[in-house]
């Protein structure tokens, strides 16, 4: 659960990207927020508490499947 797979990094595109974490098990709702400003980045770890990620904005990801962008 805990191993490098478990890893994304996150950069923001643009100002106000939220990054939302949500919990694992039967009851899924959002627990964290983290707000990003335009260039800041984070690297976020799937976790025993954190079963899914939710970004809102224009972000540039890495995972370990591949990389992912929304920006047009
Ligand atoms: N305390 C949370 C956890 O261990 C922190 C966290 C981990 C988190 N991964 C995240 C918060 C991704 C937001 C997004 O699960």
């Amino acid at each position: 659960m805990t191993d490098n797979n478990g890893y994304i990094v996150i950069k923001a595109e643009e100002d106000g990207v939220n990054v939302i974490g949500l919990t694992r098990g039967t009851d899924t709702r959002f627990h964290h927020s983290e707000k990003l400003d335009k260039d800041e980045m984070m690297i976020a770890q799937f976790t025993e508490h954190t079963s899914a990620i939710k970004i809102r904005g224009k972000a540039t990801l890495q995972t370990a499947h591949g990389d992912i962008s929304n920006l047009k």
